[in-house]
């Protein structure tokens, strides 16, 4: 079963369909920014986006993304630039043990695409997925400002 994988044709082993689709990202295609947190759907560590919507992988079957398109943050960057989103938490030194980083990313890119100019309350209603024992909070919510004025 074939996948788009950060813009590319993938290939789902058979042998892997069972699996989530975290570990078939981390393990498998050794994509390793998406972590595993939980592992079962409140922590946010894991996000991605498939088909443009954040999706927390550790919940989906690997076998279940056939068809569809998933970008990690490793297929942000385009053309040597980093995503908007990207260069604001680098501005503004968001991460602190960074374990959290790459799905609070992704949950800021889905939430910017969808709605440019968030109000407080949309990115309360987002990021309230995104766990971060560090407490970044504070700077994730300046960086997405920051990114909504460039994208
Ligand atoms: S590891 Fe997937 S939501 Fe926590
Ligand atoms: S930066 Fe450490 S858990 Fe978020």
């Amino acid at each position: 079963m074939s996948f788009i994988l950060n813009g590319e044709g993938r290939e789902v082993p058979a042998d892997w369909a069972d699996e989530s689709l975290l570990f078939l990202l981390r393990e498998h295609f050794g994509l390793t920014g998406a972590k595993f947190g939980c592992g079962v759907g409140i922590c946010g560590a894991c996000t991605v986006l498939v088909d443009g919507a954040a999706t927390q992988s550790c919940m989906m079957r690997a076998g279940d993304v056939a068809g569809l398109s998933v970008r990690t943050v490793e297929g942000l960057a385009e053309g040597g630039a980093l995503h908007p989103v990207q260069q604001a938490w680098l501005d503004l030194g968001v991460p602190q043990c960074g374990y959290c980083q790459a799905g609070q990313i992704m949950l800021a890119v889905a939430l910017l695409d969808a709605t440019p100019r968030p109000t407080d309350a949309d990115i309360d209603a987002t990021m309230e997925v995104g766990l971060c024992r560090c407490g970044t909070y504070r700077r994730i919510r300046a960086a997405i400002a920051r990114a909504a004025e460039a994208v």
